[in-house]
C-alpha cells in the first residue's frame, strides 16, 4: 500500500519467506505513521455518503450526522456517538450487508456491546420498515434473549429510525472529528497488537 515513502526505505523481500527483522522493522515503522491517518481516511469515506439520498428524505451523510447528534445531545458517551456517526458507513460498499462493514471498521476500537449494536442494527432497524417490503419486521426477535438486544433496539428507536428529519439541525462533521480521532487512536482488539507495541505491522498483509 502506498504511503509516500521512497522505495529504498521499503523491505527487500520478494516473498515473505525471505523476510528479515530489518524488513519488518521498516514495515512496522511505515504502519505506525499510516495508522495515525486512519480516522481521517474513515471520515473521508463517510463523506462519500454526501448527496447519496437513495430515495430517502435526506442524504446518508446528513442521516449519519443526525443519528450522532441525537445520541450526543441525549448524553451518550464519545464511543457510542462515534458508533452512531459511522453506523451506516458501509452503505457505499455493503449494499447487502452495510452493518457488517461499519462493525468491522469499528471492532478494534469499541466495546463488545457497541460492536454488536452496530453489527446488528440493520435487523433491529428492520422493525420500522421490513413489513413494507414483504419482510418480517420481527426478525430481531431471534435475539430477544441476547444481552445486547435492548441496547440495539434503543439505538434504532431513539437515534436511527427517527434520523430522517429534514428540519433537524445536526452538528457538522467537523464537530465529531476530534471524537473519531480519539476513538481511533486507541486500538484494543486486533491480532496485530502485542504488549510491547501499540500496533504491529498491520499493512504487511495488504
Ligand atoms: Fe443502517
Ligand atoms: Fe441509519
Amino acid at each position: 500500500m502506498a504511503d509516500g515513502m521512497a522505495p529504498e526505505r521499503n523491505a527487500q523481500f520478494r516473498e515473505m519467506l525471505e523476510g528479515s527483522k530489518e524488513d519488518w522493522d521498516i514495515i512496522a515503522q511505515h504502519a505506525k505513521s499510516f495508522n495515525k491517518g486512519l480516522s481521517k481516511r474513515v471520515l473521508s469515506h463517510l463523506e462519500l455518503l454526501d448527496g447519496d439520498y437513495g430515495g430517502f428524505p435526506i442524504d446518508r451523510l446528513e442521516h449519519s450526522l443526525q443519528t450522532a447528534t441525537r445520541a450526543h445531545r441525549d448524553g451518550r458517551d464519545e464511543e457510542y456517538v462515534v458508533c452512531a456517526l459511522l453506523h451506516d458507513i458501509g452503505d457505499t460498499l455493503g449494499s447487502y450487508n452495510h452493518p457488517d462493514v461499519a462493525a468491522a471498521i469499528l471492532k478494534p476500537f469499541v466495546s463488545e456491546e457497541n460492536h454488536w449494536m452496530v453489527a446488528n442494527h440493520g435487523i433491529f432497524q428492520g422493525y420500522y420498515f421490513f413489513h413494507h417490503l414483504g419482510l418480517d419486521r420481527n426478525m430481531r426477535e431471534a435475539f430477544k434473549d441476547h444481552p445486547y438486544y435492548e441496547r440495539t433496539a434503543q439505538f434504532c428507536h431513539l437515534y436511527d429510525q427517527n434520523a430522517f428529519d429534514a428540519d433537524y439541525e445536526s452538528e457538522p462533521l467537523s464537530f465529531f472529528e476530534p471524537m473519531v480521532e480519539r476513538v481511533f487512536s486507541r486500538p484494543r482488539r486486533s491480532i496485530y497488537l502485542n504488549k510491547n507495541a501499540s500496533a504491529a505491522a498491520k499493512s504487511a498483509t495488504d
